[in-house]
């Protein structure tokens, strides 16, 4: 491993990011260093890594997709990026060239890193930096031993072992393809060195392109080259093919998995559990099978998530009980509060201690107060909800009048009954109860009681008298309702009887 030693002499730092290639061996439209790795783009793997060493100038090199690229690297928070454009893929060399102009006035070290090779730690990339200015070389590489060394570059080096070269595969001898010590990649320039050694770079390979590597042979030839080996050969593996990128996703995943159990979390099934390496995860948490977790989301001690969850950007306080089949984004949850099963909580999603938000329950933008329930079939979208409010069965917050978003407002202890539409911008009161069936269109002032509904109608024996018109009889005499029956229909008047029968006669029923 390389440990970071001493820095004797601290010059500038400059970095040179290779990304203009397709990635033919990918198959895809898509760029490669756009294609996804633990749920984030291939190169803002790389570039995480470069930002935590806040490299005076970076030249990021684009070309395919080049827009489409350079928004995936300002993700990266490395505020002195600058992208060029590399027209045409004229080989590693050729991009390095490509990035000159932003070099331009540059005295210090150039660090050259590759989009395609996400694993790479930030302390690796500073070892091979302080390796270098501690050697006071002109170009220091890193090297990995690799079992199977298909597809890389190959170190060449002399009999005293000095690396003298580097030979692609489709370039190298048998001989040469035996080499098992590999280029991953990285190297660390001299920028008073580099810039002249890249005009002597010249075509001469089986891909008929200006090879970066070939500056290493041009450095050993008169100055002086020094190689540092890993000893971590899974950092520093490239993805070319969409085989690698699966492999490497397997192979980041179960590390992550095996990292959060160590320190106290239970998954009940590694192998479906999917956990992005920037999620953080407290002690005594039980992750059920098929849950994945990515980008800033951090689930806090002694929670449950039942299974089937998709949680992305989300807080979970401690206790949280996530129950089978939840999709989060952007939500906050407080502690010991009960989501599920079946709930999508959407980003501004904010809800406190002891919440309870049951199935096919949506929010967005909604903030719900402590001990607030909506257990069932509900949408709250714009809303701000005290505390201890119960929210009833099928309550929409109508919150879009086809321009615009409205809020709602709900206070403290309210009783919204089922099937409620809340027509916003609308507040109701604390302590207010709205009646089942009720849309709610003006503001409820604190205590109230608040029904619009449509009053009901009965009309005894209609279905026998329906069936029986339907079956070709003669309507029987209308039955009269005692007067004294609720909701009961008035016997008609002779004109409106008279009416309805030439009405029923001329319709053919
Ligand atoms: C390269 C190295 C090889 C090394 C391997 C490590 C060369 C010639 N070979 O091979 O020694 O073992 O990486 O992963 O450098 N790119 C451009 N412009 C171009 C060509 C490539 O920007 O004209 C970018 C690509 O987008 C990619 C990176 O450079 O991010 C590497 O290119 P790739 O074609 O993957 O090189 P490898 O064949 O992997
Ligand atoms: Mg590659």
């Amino acid at each position: 491993m390389i440990s970071p030693s001493p820095v004797v002499e601290t010059r500038p730092l400059a970095a040179v990011v290779l990304a203009a290639g397709l990635g033919t061996r990918m198959r895809s439209a898509r760029a490669k260093v756009l294609h996804e790795l633990a749920g984030r783009p291939l190169l803002l793997h790389p570039l995480a890594a470069l930002a935590t060493l806040a490299p005076a100038r970076v030249a990021l090199v684009v070309g395919h997709q080049a827009d489409a690229v350079r928004e995936a690297a300002a993700r990266a928070g490395l505020p002195s990026l600058e992208s060029v454009v590399q027209a045409e893929q004229r080989g590693t060399g050729h991009a390095v060239a490509c990035a000159v102009p932003v070099l331009d006035g540059f005295a210090g070290d150039v660090l050259i890193l590759y989009g395609d090779v996400p694993l790479i730690r930030a302390s690796t990339l500073a070892g091979l930096v302080a390796a270098h200015r501690d050697a006071g070389a002109d170009l220091t590489l890193l090297t990995v031993r690799f079992e199977d060394p298909q597809g890389y570059g190959r170190i060449l080096r002399d009999n005293e072992g000095r690396v003298v070269g580097i030979v692609e595969e489709r370039d190298a001898t048998p001989a040469e393809r035996a080499i098992t010590e590999i280029n991953p990649g990285f190297y660390v320039f001299r920028s008073e060195i580099l810039l002249p050694l890249l005009r002597r770079l010249r075509p001469d390979n089986a891909q008929g392109e200006l090879y970066l590597t070939d500056a290493v042979r041009l450095t050993a030839e008169t100055g002086r080259v020094h190689a540092v080996c890993s000893d971590r050969p899974s950092e520093v593996l490239g993805v070319n093919t969409r085989a690698e990128l699966a492999k490497m996703e397997a192979m980041l995943r179960s590390e992550v998995i095996e990292r959060w159990m160590a320190v106290g979390v239970t998954f009940e099934d590694p192998a479906t559990a999917y956990v992005a390496p920037e999620v953080t995860i407290g002690a005594d948490t039980v992750i059920g099978p098929n849950v994945t977790l990515r980008g800033a989301t951090r689930i806090g001690k002694g929670c449950r998530l039942e299974g089937t969850a998709y949680v992305v950007d989300s807080t979970l306080a401690d206790g949280v009980l996530l129950r089978f089949g939840c999709v989060l984004e952007g939500a906050e949850i407080g502690p010991e509060a009960i989501i599920g099963p079946f709930a999508r909580l959407r980003p501004g999603t904010r809800l406190d201690e002891h919440v309870h938000i049951g199935n096919f329950v949506e929010t967005k933008q909604a903030h719900l107060g402590a001990r607030t329930k909506a257990s069932h079939l509900t949408y709250l979208g714009d809303c701000e909800i005290g505390a201890q409010t119960n929210i009833g069965a099928g309550t929409i917050t109508c919150n879009y009048d086809g321009f615009k978003k409205h809020r709602t407002r709900i206070g403290a202890r309210v009783q919204i009954g089922s099937d409620t539409q809340l027509v916003a911008p609308v507040v109701v009161g604390d302590d207010a109860y709205v009646g089942a069936g009720t849309t709610v269109t003006r503001d409820v002032p604190d205590g109230a009681l608040v029904v619009s509904r449509v009053p009901q109608r009965l009309v005894p024996g209609w279905m026998e008298r329906r069936r029986q018109r339907a079956n070709g009889a003669a309507a029987p005499a209308v039955a009269t309702t005692p007067a004294s029956a609720p909701h009961a229909r008035k016997p008609p008047t002779p004109k409106r009887a008279a009416r309805r029968t030439k009405a029923r006669r001329r319709s053919g029923r």
